[in-house]
């Protein structure tokens, strides 16, 4: 496995390689991540990882300082995963002038759920992928379904700015007691992670209510939201959407997820669960 840290090493690594799979991340690696290399490996082409923290994507206030940076660690961790080039740029490297020109993501996508608790961060997020697409040129990507708004913002990008690029999702990986794995669990404390597993569980409850047919999901979120925060939660939102549009689910929406965000103490979680819905219990 080649390591690179600069475009121009990159290109030359991929000289003549005309269609890779490509893995983008923060890096801090997790089975979470390995099981997304492990996806693009089973495509049959050489893989491509990234590892590059977006200050881009992260608001004032956010956790851009404390981002855990492991770079020797998930190396190792993507090379056992039969990764075969790892583009690790510095922050000068992706943003040698200023980044003014960036990409606009449509109100309805960058404003909702999390993008309505972190402005900008999914204008960042589409702007980095941008780039690292034009880099890397990869035939396929593949982004976690653990981030899901992220995965549709990523979707809607390469359809609507015609990227020849395939891309796949990849399941959520949890921890045996249903967290999801994330590098922002490491924030937890002792007694918060023991608690984390709370938000997968609210989601969890929601899920089966609206399958065996409850149709006011208003309420049943908001029943989820005042558990967590009677359990010592601040919530974000917890919310049911169609999972192929993340509109408000409709009556007659087939496919839904659960979607929510919270914070314990300074760390904020995400998670949600997509799912069909079946036809005894449609609205
Ligand atoms: P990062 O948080 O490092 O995540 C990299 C990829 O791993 C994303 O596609 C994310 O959805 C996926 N992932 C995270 N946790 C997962 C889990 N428990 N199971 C499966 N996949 C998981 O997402 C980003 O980085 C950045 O926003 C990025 C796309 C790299 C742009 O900067």
């Amino acid at each position: 496995m080649q390591v690179v840290h600069t475009a121009a090493d990159l290109r030359a690594a991929l000289a003549g390689q005309t269609a890779t799979a490509f893995v983008p991340t923060m890096g801090n690696l997790h089975a979470g991540h390995v099981s997304l290399v492990e996806q693009a490996k089973r495509h049959g082409q050489p893989v491509v990882a990234s590892i590059f923290i977006n200050p881009l994507q992260f608001a004032a206030g956010e956790d851009l300082e404390r981002y855990p940076r492991t770079l020797a660690a998930d190396c190792e961790k993507l090379e056992a995963a039969g990764c075969d080039l790892v583009f690790a740029p510095d922050v000068a490297e992706m943003y040698p002038v200023p980044q003014m020109f960036t990409v606009q993501v449509p109100d309805s996508l960058a404003n909702d759920l999390c993008g309505a608790f972190r402005p900008g961060h999914f204008a960042g997020v589409a702007t980095v992928v941008l780039k690292l697409f034009n880099l890397v040129r990869p035939r396929v990507a593949v982004f976690g379904r653990k981030d899901f708004q992220q995965l549709m913002v990523i979707r809607e990008l390469v359809r609507q700015f015609n990227l020849p690029i395939e891309i796949l999702a990849g399941a959520t990986l949890r921890e045996a007691d249903g967290l999801a794995m994330s590098s922002r669990n490491g924030y937890l404390s002792a007694a918060e992670r023991m608690q984390a597993t709370q938000l997968y569980r609210a989601l969890t409850e929601v899920r089966t209510a609206v399958e065996a047919g409850e149709h006011d999901y208003a309420a049943l979120c908001a029943n989820a939201v005042r558990h967590l925060k009677m359990a010592g939660w601040r919530v974000d939102y917890v919310e049911v959407r169609d999972a192929d549009t993340l509109a408000p689910a409709a009556p007659g929406s087939a496919r839904l997820v659960v979607l929510g965000a919270a914070w314990l103490g300074t760390t904020r979680l995400i998670d949600n669960l997509d799912f069909d819905l079946p036809a005894a219990a449609r609205a």
